[in-house]
């Protein structure tokens, strides 16, 4: 039997087990990347895998609390799946060489994050878990000869021929020194077509949508919005988790929550700490309670920053000093190069956008509602996030479920096709809604692209674009007739969509996005035609902030991440997720 051709977009942890899973049975893959090979959110993820290995725990321990900060969304065999098998899978990458910590006898070492009943979280390079996990991963990935890795090359659609994904269009960067984060997208670029009989996207989150984001300048809802422009169906896009603890002044660089598992507490203004009032578990309460008490705390303040006082440590570790800067060698560089000692001075932190619980709805083995295309990672909405995502669980995911997605596109049958499950209702037990609620695209430029001339060949060059593209950063060429930059598209986001919300707020943002994410579907062509990654990328993010907004205007409760003042409590009636369609 012929071996399928599989392309797989993105290279974090979700990308790169895909390619070594399809690899593994013996067939080639494409492994596309929009930067460099390692860049990816996996790279910056700091505290930690959860993995139930040691002899006090067990994947239904952990199965229970990520159920539980999932607040009524998360679908039980899939978080079934994540525990047990995500036990397995960082059992396998240790073997296989990846360097987590350890102590001196070679066991591996655990730190305790929010939510957790066990110290489950292992961790590598201190807190530089993402860092060592993809290049030790991405190490494996270039040394497999069936992987072929292509970088620089962004994702302007994908293909679709006869209801089946069939292909995806690049833009592949020939100089990508000249763009702003290193991704495809230069007067030199070259528009290129790649068949495929299965395409997996593994493209992450969608955190530069926001203003404040842990998420690196490559998050911008890529794969995401390509599968909604072909009509696959999505699900839980209203809840995005804002972590409790970027810095407040710089790039918003992250602190990690493993700095609060090692006793660190969050103070107002004025020095006094103030989760105790709030939750039992004071600053380890699940990440949606600690960013929203922070962002309350920062609102009664005039917007001024909350604390994070490392001090509670010292009792543990007299050299506080030397205990960061071994635990936490990345975040005590960064602050410190910022001027400050955490060790002696509590630092400046507030929310920020981190992580997107919801995206393209798969079945537990990576298959969207489209015959040919799966989705693995943080692009994905498997069902173990529900609407908060536990600390340590994103790696994971993309381990396991990256893997899964893997063995599936290479494993199955032409004619599979995933018909989607009613999602039900986690209090009454009963369906809620399937088909999808149907939502209007606003005008649409063509983007999907489904007639396109495909070559057969695995790489065609298409056209090569000789038109100067002006001004990466700021998308400024196209600023005269399309007034949607990046600015506007995160401040509505932060404005409307954001830590809390309300009716007015999110129907504001959906509008606006609405408008904007007409205007760029009517310039796509010219975007694409011109290299302008900048302007598609904003058009992508338009796309996805467009139905998170929707989204989260039609659910009229509060619940994990997705937190309205209008209706401040969950409601039975809305224990579900909801999937979505474009018209
Ligand atoms: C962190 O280190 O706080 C982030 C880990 C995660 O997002 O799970």
């Amino acid at each position: 039997m012929r071996k399928p051709t599989i392309v797989i977009i993105g290279a974090g942890a979700a990308g790169l087990s895909a390619a070594l899973a399809v690899a593994a049975t013996g067939s080639d893959v494409t492994l596309v990347t929009k930067a460099d090979l390692v860049e990816s959110n996996t790279y910056h993820a700091q505290g930690g895998i959860a993995a139930a290995i040691f002899s006090d725990d067990d994947p239904k321990l952990h199965a229970a609390d990520t159920m539980a900060a999932g607040h009524g969304l998360c679908d039980p065999k899939a978080v079934d799946i994540l525990t047990r098998e995500g036990a397995e899978r960082v059992r396998e990458f240790a073997a296989l060489g990846v360097h987590f910590d350890r102590d001196a006898q070679g066991h591996m070492l655990r730190g305790l994050e929010a939510a957790h009943c066990r110290a489950r979280v292992v961790h590598a390079g201190g807190d530089a878990t993402g860092r060592v996990l993809e290049l030790d991963v991405s190490a494996m990935v270039r040394s497999n000869p069936r992987i072929h890795v292509i970088e620089h090359a962004f994702l302007t659609d994908l293909i679709v021929r006869d209801g089946r994904v069939c292909g995806v269009r690049l833009l592949i960067a020939n100089d990508p020194g000249q763009t702003d984060s290193g991704q495809a997208g230069s007067p030199r670029a070259v528009r290129r077509e790649l068949t495929a009989d299965r395409v997996i996207l593994a493209t992450g989150g969608a955190g530069r949508m926001y203003p404040y984001t842990t998420n690196p300048a490559v998050a911008t809802a890529d794969g995401l919005a390509a599968a909604w422009r072909v009509g696959a169906q999505v699900a839980d896009l209203e809840f995005t988790q804002f972590h409790p603890t970027a810095m407040a002044v710089g790039e918003h660089f992250l602190v990690s929550e493993a700095v609060r598992g090692e006793g660190a507490v969050l103070l107002d203004e004025h020095g006094r700490r103030y989760m105790t009032d709030v939750d039992e578990r004071a600053e380890l309460a699940p990440r949606d309670v600690v960013a929203r008490e922070n962002f309350r705390v920062m609102q009664a303040q005039g917007g001024r920053p909350v604390m994070l006082d490392t001090s509670p440590m010292r009792r543990e570790h007299p050299d506080l000093a030397a205990f960061l800067a071994t635990r936490f060698p990345t975040i005590d560089a960064y602050t410190r190069s910022l001027g400050f000692d955490w060790s002696r001075e509590p630092i400046p932190v507030a929310p920020a956008a981190h992580y997107l619980m919801g995206g393209i709805r798969t079945d537990l083995d990576g298959r969207t509602s489209l015959p040919g295309l799966y989705a693995a990672g943080e692009c994905a909405r498997t069902g173990v996030m529900g609407s908060n995502r536990l600390a340590s669980n994103s790696l994971l995911e993309g381990l396991v479920y990256g893997r899964r997605a893997g063995i599936a596109a290479a494993g199955d049958a032409d004619d599979m096709i995933w018909h989607p499950e009613p999602l039900l209702n986690s209090v009454t037990g009963t369906a809620y809604t399937n088909p999808p609620v149907v939502l209007a695209t606003p005008t649409n430029g063509g983007s999907s692209d489904g007639d396109a001339a495909v070559d057969g060949a695995a790489v065609v060059d298409a056209a090569v674009v000789d038109t100067a593209v002006a001004d990466h950063a700021t998308g400024a060429r196209l600023t005269a007739d399309k007034p949607w930059d990046r600015a506007r598209i995160q401040n509505t986001m932060w404005h409307g969509v954001g830590v809390l919300r309300d009716a007015d707020g999110l129907s504001h943002a959906a509008e606006a996005l609405a408008e904007g994410l007409a205007s760029a579907n009517a310039h796509a062509a010219t975007m694409e035609a011109t290299g302008d990654v900048t302007a598609l990328e904003n058009r992508n993010m338009l796309t996805v902030g467009y139905v998170a907004a929707t989204a989260a205007l039609a659910r009229t409760e509060s619940r994990g991440a997705h937190a309205r003042t209008d209706h401040p409590r969950p409601r039975d009636e809305w224990a579900h997720s909801v999937a979505y369609v474009a018209r």
